[in-house]
């Protein structure tokens, strides 16, 4: 039977602050972390046997948010002592994978349409992998992959400066177990990581069948803020509903459009115009938020405007007339004193940051 593979390990550099107190897997798009929408699309494909990897760093907080489990997966946790690459992390899951085939999944990646056709095509053309391409603009940051008219795919290159084709490798992957031996032989790259990139190589150099499958929807890696406000907007934009929960207090508020309000929270005198999302116990007073803006549970936003922003638990802005395109950690101060009218206000605070205007 087949397992899956999700990488919950790595460092998370691109996205500090945030990522020194929270793993970038855990960090919420709409409300929900990326970890999960990434067990929603396993749990999808009738797998139910998942290898999480964690590293010493972050793994407690990993584990603990999958505790829950509404999906009712059966994981295994394998420790990465250090993030020595994504075929260094199939390395360190070598006994749980067994001698099975394997879905391979970057947990960190969110994607806008079901892996099933992709775990099917697989399925039936048993090939030795089965990669998941997406066309980008700019592939010259990715791993990017020729593909023939039969969908096979011929070369990999990571990071070419004249790339040839415009196809970039998705953060998802399937293998039949005749990686393990090429990943076994492989020497770091530069960066000092065994790459996949290489593994797949191999397995093309060794006359082996690796197929494409190319993603019509969207894909987001949320390597950065800008990515992650990003992924926060699509993600609102296509998967939303409006959802006011009956234990939540509206008095004198204008909720308009896809708004999710949570149980316990309290909006008064304000106005929220969606896609929107209000966490549980969030307290929202002569306010107004703006599209694409999801608010963690326990903040409070008064006397305040907030745009296209990220906020985590427990955060408090207040005072402050625009503010935009934001994202801020966990209980983070943002208060503004006097009533001045200012310019609109564009930040990345981590957790625990007070900014007094
Ligand atoms: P990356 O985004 O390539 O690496 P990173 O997490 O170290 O991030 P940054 O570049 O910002 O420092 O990793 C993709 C996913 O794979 C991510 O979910 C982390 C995970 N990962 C591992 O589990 N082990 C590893 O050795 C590496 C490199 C990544």
């Amino acid at each position: 039977m087949m397992r899956a593979l999700v990488l919950a390990g790595g460092t998370g550099s691109r996205l500090r602050p945030l990522t020194y107190t929270l793993p970038k897997q855990l960090v919420p798009v709409a409300g929900k972390p990326i970890l999960h929408y990434v067990m929603d699309q396993i749990h999808a494909t009738g797998i139910r046997e998942v290898g999480v990897i964690l590293a010493p760093q972050t793994g407690a907080q990993i584990r603990s948010s999958l505790e829950d489990n509404p999906w009712g997966l059966s994981f295994t946790f394998l420790l990465q002592n250090e993030p020595l690459g994504l075929a260094h992390a199939v390395k360190v899951a070598r006994d749980f994978l067994e001698d099975q085939p394997f879905l391979m999944y970057l947990g960190d990646n969110l994607i806008g349409a079901s892996i099933v056709h992709f775990v099917e095509l697989f399925r039936k053309e048993q090939p030795e992998a089965v990669i998941l391409l997406k066309e980008v603009e700019d592939p010259r940051s990715f791993g990017v992959a020729v593909v023939n008219d039969a969908g096979e795919v011929t070369r990999l290159v990571e990071k070419p400066k004249n790339p040839p084709s415009s196809l970039a490798l998705v953060g998802v992957y399937l293998f039949s177990p005749a990686v393990h031996p090429i990943i076994e032989h492989l020497r770091p790259s530069w960066r000092g990581e065994l790459e996949i990139t290489d593994a797949i190589q191999g397995l093309l150099e060794r006359g082996h069948r690796v197929l494409a499958h190319t993603l019509d929807a969207w894909w987001l890696d949320t390597g950065k803020k800008d990515d992650l406000l990003e992924a926060n907007r699509v993600v609102l934009d296509d998967w939303l509903k409006r959802e006011i929960d009956e234990k939540a207090v509206l008095e004198e508020a204008r909720i308009v459009g896809r708004v999710r309000v949570e149980a316990g929270a309290v909006i008064r005198r304000s106005t929220v115009r969606g896609p929107v999302v209000v966490g549980k116990g969030s307290r929202i007073e002569d306010a107004f938020i703006g599209p694409y803006t999801s608010i963690g549970r326990d903040c409070v936003i008064r006397r305040a405007s907030v745009e296209h922003a990220v906020l985590l638990d427990g955060t408090v802005v207040e005072g402050v007339d625009r503010l935009e395109d934001s994202l801020l950690g966990h209980r983070v101060r943002l208060v503004r004193k006097d009533g001045q009218p200012h310019h609109a206000l564009r930040v990345n605070l981590g957790d625990d940051a007070e900014v007094v205007l």
